[in-house]
């Protein structure tokens, strides 16, 4: 593709409604020409958590205007787009199929191609439009519906080295937060409160580690912070802060652990000269998580990329990106009757994992 590409992206698979344009260049660099992200979460607050029915109400009143903004933003028309780029999995059903569907209505108009984008593909190359990242790097996923380690080798090419077997990272800390009395989205929240506390009051455990397997788990741990929870209640805000603070260190330290076994197989394994580990997800936005990963790479000899939060949580920024990078190399665009899939793997030869995704909503 000898030409700039411009392509509008939609992203509708949780809580965001999300419009953007995209530029890709012929020599691979990006350009953010507009990016419009309507947060729902005053609308789910209320419930400590996503509620479907409310988020697809939200999204049906909302694209249209947003995707408007976007294309008046960026300056473009529609009829200047080379395609259009919609999330069509996973995610929750409802969502899906608004954003799905707007995308095949506007691309039925202009007569465009329509790229039906896996939102976890979006996630993954996101750092290559800001950070010009060169394949084969790691991602770490870590957000309110996924918790994964993928080898990204290329666009339309990625192998997932661990998942969670149970609660996604972001999902033990909005539990956590919930059964804490804090507010919603927990992981702010939890954050907060950790600075407070002592993290060497309670011991926690660390799910998994030892094992092998990179895969992540949560859960035990979720239970461990209720029962210590139960055993000294009625709890005082010193007795809460200590909790928190003892759940993240539980979660630094696991995480290290899990992710270095990646680190250390990438570099067995692949030899890249300058290897790279992204994180994405609102997770990432935790500082002591940062540091965390900042240090265990450095002592792997990694570089660790995070795209700007507002790109590393959920937009149609990355979307369109994607979208314009499966075009780039000529991958075939959807047809009209692609269906939306709530449940769609990134690495389709991985197993599923029983448990993974019961929400099967955020990512
Ligand atoms: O990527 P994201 O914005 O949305 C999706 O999950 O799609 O991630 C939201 C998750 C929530 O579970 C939230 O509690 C968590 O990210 N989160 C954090 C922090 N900020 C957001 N977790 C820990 N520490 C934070 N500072
Ligand atoms: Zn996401």
């Amino acid at each position: 593709m000898k030409t700039p590409i411009h392509i509008l992206g939609i992203e509708t698979s949780c809580d965001e409604t999300a419009a953007a344009v995209v530029r890709r260049n012929a020599d691979g660099s990006g350009k953010i020409l507009s990016s419009i992200v309507f947060s729902q979460l005053e609308e789910h607050a209320a419930f400590g958590g996503v509620v479907p029915e409310i988020a697809a109400r939200a999204h049906v009143e909302k694209l249209d205007g947003l995707i408007e903004e976007a294309l008046h933003g960026s300056q473009m028309r529609l009829s200047q787009m080379d395609a259009i780029a919609a999330t069509s999995g996973p995610g929750l059903i409802g969502g899906l199929i608004v954003g799905l569907m707007t995308g095949k209505a506007l691309a039925t108009a202009t007569g465009k191609p329509l790229y039906a984008i896996n939102h976890l593909e979006g996630h993954a190359l996101t750092a290559r439009l800001t950070d010009d990242v060169a394949f084969p790097y790691l991602l770490l996923l870590v957000s309110g519906g996924h918790t994964q380690m993928v080898l990204v080798r290329g666009v339309n090419d990625y192998q997932r080295w661990g998942t969670t077997i149970d609660d996604a990272l972001g999902e033990a800390f909005d539990k956590t937060a919930k059964l804490l009395g804090l507010t919603y989205p927990g992981g702010p929240a939890v954050e907060i409160a950790a600075r407070d506390g002592d993290p060497r009051r309670f011991n926690l455990p660390r799910p998994l580690r030892g094992e092998k397997r990179l895969d992540f788990s949560f859960s035990g741990l979720k239970t461990a912070v209720r029962q210590t929870a139960q055993a000294i209640a009625p709890l005082d805000d010193r007795d809460v802060c200590d909790i928190c603070a003892s759940f993240q260190l539980a979660i630094t330290n696991t995480l290290k652990e899990r992710v270095g076994r990646s680190l250390q197989r990438f570099n067995a394994e692949e030899g890249a000269p300058a290897p790279k580990l992204v994180v994405a997800g609102g997770v990432a936005a935790n500082q002591q998580i940062r540091s965390a990963l900042v240090e265990l790479c450095g002592e792997h000899n990694f570089e660790l990329v995070a795209p700007p939060m507002e790109l590393c949580t959920d937009n149609a920024v990355m979307i369109a990106w994607a979208g314009a990078e499966r075009m780039a190399i000529d991958l075939p665009p959807d047809g009209l009757d692609v269906a939306p899939r709530p449940r769609w793997p990134l690495d389709s030869s991985s197993a599923s994992i029983i448990g993974h995704g019961k929400r099967g909503a955020k990512a």
